[in-house]
């Protein structure tokens, strides 16, 4: 279970402070909606460990998450245009997702199955360069199955894609979710993406997120 329990951040200059709190649950997708400028990026941010709260808790199963440096935390990040390397192919990117020098022998079979479990199967040696938005987004899921860490934050990822590309992607996060057991945060101005993926919602209005 993630619990975000009244943690509280204020921009320099800004007068009343964001303050989050929201429950997470394994294996289910929770949705953020709010308009334009109303703090979504700001939350997954501080979730992140990008942005430092000035109090409250990231409480994931008993573990406070605030001390720990971004790339101590046990979360991914997939945002709407990926963050590939466009010069490796999908497998070498999906591979980064593994520890650093993991042996050949090792890595090849679980990015062969990560690509497989993404739909990517027969692609692995394709530039990401010449993959489509949607081959992309597969490729960062593939990369986040190998990272194995338990919460994911998605911050308008289906954004650039067209509408059936969009409901595929959507369907594979939602299924991933469920069968790793991640606590998924999606950012979304989508109602269908909202609709068809969390089992829990909230809105962010006035710094506070509301349960919807
Ligand atoms: N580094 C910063 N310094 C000061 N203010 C910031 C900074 N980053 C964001 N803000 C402000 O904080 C508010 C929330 O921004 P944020 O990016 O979290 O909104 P959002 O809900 O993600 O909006 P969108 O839907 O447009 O992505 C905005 O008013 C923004 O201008
Ligand atoms: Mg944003």
């Amino acid at each position: 279970m993630l619990r975000v329990e009244d943690l509280r951040f204020a921009y320099p200059r800004q007068q009343t402070p964001y303050l989050f709190s929201l429950d997470a649950r394994p294996g289910e997708v929770t949705a953020i909606s709010g308009p334009s400028g109303s703090g979504k990026s700001t939350l997954l941010d501080l979730l992140a460990g990008f942005l430092q709260p000035q109090a409250g808790r990231i409480d994931l199963d008993g573990t406070d998450l605030v001390p720990l440096p971004p790339e101590q935390r046990p979360v991914s990040l997939l945002l709407q245009s990926e963050s590939l390397f466009e010069h490796l192919s999908a497998r070498r990117n999906t591979g980064l997702g593994l520890p650093p020098r993991t042996p050949a022998a090792e890595a090849e079979p679980k990015i062969a199955a990560a690509l497989a479990e993404v739909g990517l199967v027969g692609l692995g040696e394709q530039v990401a360069a010449t993959l489509s938005g949607g081959q992309k987004q597969r490729v960062a899921l593939a990369r986040t199955l190998l990272r194995a860490r338990p919460v994911l934050l998605l911050d308008e990822p289906f954004s650039a894609l067209d509408d059936a590309t969009r409901r595929a992607v959507r369907m594979l996060v939602g299924t991933l979710t469920a069968r790793h057991g991640w606590h998924t945060l999606l950012v979304s101005h989508h109602a269908d993406d909202i609709a068809a993926l969390a089992q829990r919602r909230y809105e962010l209005v006035e710094g506070r997120l509301v349960a919807a």
